[in-house]
């Protein structure tokens, strides 16, 4: 299949048209189409299995076993639901694992110290609660200095605590970078919460969105949020008032 991952060109941060991934002769994607403006926070929803990590995946150049044409910026990092840290490795190497060159210390704790961590620099990954976890494995991806900033379900594992602290922690970095970003999540109250755009995903392409115009920080109560939420969940063919798929 042909492969085609450029830079985009100006004025977007993410353009992809026409793309179609398929395993085992099953489009999964399918001449799927999608823009992120540049600083734009996009929420991503959709059932599970409908496609959305495949996406993200294509997005972070790690598949490109792909047809259609995918632009996304040169400089981009993603976390997984899973922070991924390597055992053997205390955090802050951790943190600069995988960059050019040698990079200085300094580097890993200047985005530590963004996310909070600055404390557990050199910590073992074993001895870090899971939302500090997945706060090192958010700094990994902001020392890239990414222009786009891929997430998938990064919160799903933490307990509703630790969650709501880590949301607010994205919306702030987010504020702060003022990069683009696409958040995959089962949460539609998280998507309403973070994003400006949501979009849900069915049969292989981007089959609804809705755009968030609340003020931030936006809160829970606003009949407005309530409206989009409903919305949403409908959408998403979630009959009961739970807010996940
Ligand atoms: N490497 C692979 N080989 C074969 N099938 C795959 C592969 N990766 C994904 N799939 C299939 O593609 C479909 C979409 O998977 P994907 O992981 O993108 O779903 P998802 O929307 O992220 O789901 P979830 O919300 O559960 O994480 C699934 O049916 C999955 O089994
Ligand atoms: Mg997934």
């Amino acid at each position: 299949m042909a492969t085609d991952v450029h830079r985009p060109m100006t004025g977007q941060a993410v353009r992809v048209e026409g793309l179609t991934r398929s395993f085992d002769g099953r489009a999964v994607l399918h001449d799927l189409r999608l823009d992120i403006r540049p600083g734009e926070f996009v929420a991503l929803l959709g059932r599970s299995g409908c496609g959305k990590s495949t996406l993200l995946r294509v997005l972070a150049g790690l598949d490109r076993d792909i047809s259609g044409t995918v632009l996304v910026p040169r400089r981009k990092a993603v976390v997984f639901q899973a922070p991924r840290l390597m055992p053997w490795k205390r955090v802050w190497p951790n943190v600069v694992l995988g960059l050019p060159g040698r990079p200085e210390r300094a580097l890993a704790e200047r985005a530590l110290a963004e996310v909070g961590l600055a404390h557990r620099s050199t910590a073992w990954p074993r001895t870090l609660s899971g939302g500090e976890a997945q706060r090192a494995a958010l700094a990994r991806a902001l020392v890239r200095e990414p222009d786009l900033l891929l997430l998938d379900e990064p919160f799903g594992a933490l307990d509703a605590l630790t969650r709501v602290t880590a949301q607010r922690l994205v919306g702030e970095l987010w504020q702060r970078r003022g990069c683009a970003v696409l958040l995959v999540t089962h949460d539609v109250e998280e998507a309403v919460l973070l994003a400006d755009r949501v979009l849900v995903m069915d049969d292989g392409v981007i089959a609804h969105e809705e755009r968030v115009d609340l003020d931030r920080p936006r809160a829970l109560t606003d009949p407005r949020f309530a409206a989009l939420r409903a919305a949403l969940l409908a959408r998403l063919g979630v009959d009961t008032a739970t807010g996940t798929t």
